[in-house]
């Protein structure tokens, strides 16, 4: 993004013994969690086929600015973070606002896994198997008002865990947002955990938004604020460089960034050699989301 960072592999944060496993048995039982535990996952209706990256792949090399700006920086310090208590304040336009606790909201989510492509903005892919809800749950429990058109997320801010957030740059805390019909789109998801296991904190414990057919940005880690409002919220990457990163971030191999190319993308765990993919509309997902933006320029609302 904005910032260049060396790429630099460092251990694996030890995985945290919290909510997941236990939402895993009491959510799909049994068989359906061994059938969680390894490759070979079975690819449910909105899961891709494709392999995905490993758990070292997908723990080690992450964006959480909050813990610095290298990509091995998350996997080092995240652990530092407390995600126990835990809970999502969610207000704005809804009919029953309040400060959610975690264990409250996953005993009323349906948790289930999804396989999906993930694509970050800087060029790079990996396929991840999430286990989580669809966030149109989220918002319904906590009712949607008919005047809502937009919902935003924002991450917690904790300088005393978070080495990240005493820079300069990011005007904190890390904000997202979603026009309603795409929070509210099947593919939505809310992340808790990942291979059938906790959701490690690098990848944005214990809660994290994931939006598959979307530059990774928008998948905003570490949510305490879910905000349902009538105007367009402010986005941080928007903020920080308007001309270069949209509200809408939609992948789309048409419309370049303007420092480099989208058309390709590198998938991350290939090795030295491995030949560069194609990028694809909409990350692969346009025949689910393309009715979301029609009749809109793409290149206008990038
Ligand atoms: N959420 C917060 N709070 N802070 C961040 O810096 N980075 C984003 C997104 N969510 C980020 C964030 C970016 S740029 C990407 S590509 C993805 O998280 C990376 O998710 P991953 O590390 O789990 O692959």
């Amino acid at each position: 993004m904005a910032y260049k960072s060396a790429l630099k592999y460092s251990d694996i944060t030890p995985k945290s013994d919290f909510l997941n496993r236990r939402q895993l048995m009491g959510g799909l039982g049994a068989a359906a969690v061994t059938a969680l535990a390894g490759p070979g996952l079975a690819a449910g209706k909105y899961s891709s086929d494709e392999t995905p990256n490993s758990l070292e792949d997908i723990t080690a090399y992450n964006n959480f600015y909050e813990f610095g700006t290298g990509k091995g920086d998350p996997a080092k310090y995240a652990d530092r973070l407390t995600i126990d208590p835990w809970a999502v304040q969610i207000d704005g336009l809804v009919e029953r606002p309040g400060n959610y606790g975690l264990g409250d909201i996953l005993a009323k989510m349906n948790i289930e896994e999804r396989i999906y492509r993930f694509r970050c903005v800087e060029a790079w892919s990996m396929v991840i198997p999430w286990n989580g809800f669809e966030l149109k749950q989220l918002l319904d429990l906590a009712g949607v008002q008919s005047g809502a058109k937009y919902v935003a997320f924002q991450t917690l801010v904790r300088p005393d865990e978070m080495p990240g957030v005493s820079g300069r740059g990011i005007d904190w805390p890390y904000r997202e947002g979603l026009r309603l019909d795409e929070a509210m789109h099947p593919l939505s998801f809310m992340a808790t955990g990942l291979y059938g296991d906790d959701l490690p904190k690098q990848n944005g414990a214990p809660l994290r938004l994931v939006v598959p057919w979307k530059y990774g940005f928008k998948s905003i880690k570490s949510i305490v604020r879910v905000t349902l409002t009538d105007t367009q919220p402010e986005t941080t990457w928007n903020m920080l460089q308007p001309s270069e990163y949209g509200f809408y971030s939609n992948v789309n191999p048409r419309v370049d960034h303007p420092r480099w190319s989208q058309a390709t993308e590198r998938k991350v765990g290939g090795g030295l050699f491995a030949k560069r993919q194609e990028t694809l509309m909409f990350n692969g997902y346009e025949e689910e989301v393309a009715s979301l933006y029609s009749g809109m320029d793409l290149k206008a609302n990038f």
